[in-house]
């Protein structure tokens, strides 16, 4: 296995030389912001694609700006960072990519202000996260997802995945594949880690931003993809729990779920409780566009590699 690096204090290093201390901040409070960035490995190019780098660290910045998090560094150096660290490890297989931004004060005290911040950077190689062949079997669950009033939602912050790891939790303990929560006005809101889109009598349905979502760059991804390869316009409004029950298709989007067709909620088939015509389509353009084989989406797409890697 090649050396997992990480990009930590300013500097490249080994990752396991990568440590944080006790004190701080972030790990005491949950004061961080994250991306996960795919890198998608491509063996007939012998290329690693890293998808939609730039877009991940616009949402970086939104984030590092709701938790007042003040980084040195511009889009442009972060994407170049990203390049150099996947260049470095030099993985032949899918990976992900976690930027961090973090209070790294080593300070007692909850606030934001007034603490200093830090970026750190890694790369670990990621298979599969849900079946996206079969598909996920869903249950909603107990825990409400967090209202823009109490952590926003639209911000990747550390801390708030704890609701997130509680809704999966139970989900999983039920006999479930993945959880979908409700918001709190009991409307659909996204997966633990995913964003859920609907089909209903030939329509593409999926909850706005004002339901407490994370703003999923798949979710965008599958939009666009429908739009201009399918002819299908994305409607985002509230959906409520039992549409999902009468859905012809339901499938869920995110960066480690990919495309990953929603087959049974709450122990009701979606459709004939297979995978839908519409999400193969889906997927398959996904899947195409990810490992840069669409040459229309192919600025979606940075080769992390200067030289291909082609095994004899
Ligand atoms: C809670 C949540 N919703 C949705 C998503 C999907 O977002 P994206 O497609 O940008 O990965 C993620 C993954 O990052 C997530 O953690």
């Amino acid at each position: 296995m090649p050396t997992q690096y990480a990009y930590f204090e300013k500097q490249f290093m080994p990752l396991a030389e990568a440590k944080i201390g006790v004190m701080t901040h972030a790990f005491n409070y949950g004061t961080a912001v994250f991306e996960g960035i795919r890198g998608n490995w491509n063996a007939d190019e012998g290329q690693l694609y890293l998808f939609r780098v730039r877009e991940h660290f616009e949402r970086f910045a939104r984030s590092c700006r709701i938790l007042k998090i003040d980084l040195p560094y511009t889009l442009d150096e972060y994407c170049d960072l990203t390049l150099k660290l996947a260049g470095m490890c030099g993985y032949e297989e899918d990976v992900y990519i976690r930027p961090l931004g973090y209070k790294a004060g080593q300070v007692v005290g909850v606030k934001l202000h007034g603490i200093q911040d830090d970026f750190l950077l890694f790369v670990t190689p990621f298979g599969p996260y849900l079946d996206v062949e079969e598909g996920a079997r869903c249950g909603t669950v107990a825990w409400r997802r967090v209202d823009d009033t109490m952590i926003p939602a639209r911000a990747k912050v550390t801390g708030s995945y704890v609701n997130s790891a509680l809704a999966k939790t139970e989900a999983i303990e039920n006999g479930y594949d993945e959880a979908i929560q409700l918001n709190g006005n009991g409307t659909v809101s996204e997966g633990s880690g995913e964003n859920i889109f609907i089909i209903y009598r030939n329509q593409l349905i999926t909850p706005s931003p004002s339901d407490n979502i994370l703003v999923g760059i798949t979710r965008e991804t599958a939009m666009t993809l429908a739009h201009d390869e399918l002819g299908i316009e994305t409607i985002e409004r509230s959906i409520a729990r039992t549409e999902l029950y009468v859905a012809d298709e339901c499938f869920m989007t995110g960066t480690a779920a990919h495309v990953t067709p929603v087959i049974e909620v709450d122990h009701r088939k979606v459709g004939d409780g297979k995978m839908g015509p519409i999400t193969a389509k889906l997927q398959k353009l996904y899947f195409d566009a990810i490992q840069g084989r669409l040459p229309k989406y192919k600025h979606w797409c940075t080769p992390a590699y200067a030289k291909a890697r082609v095994r004899e």
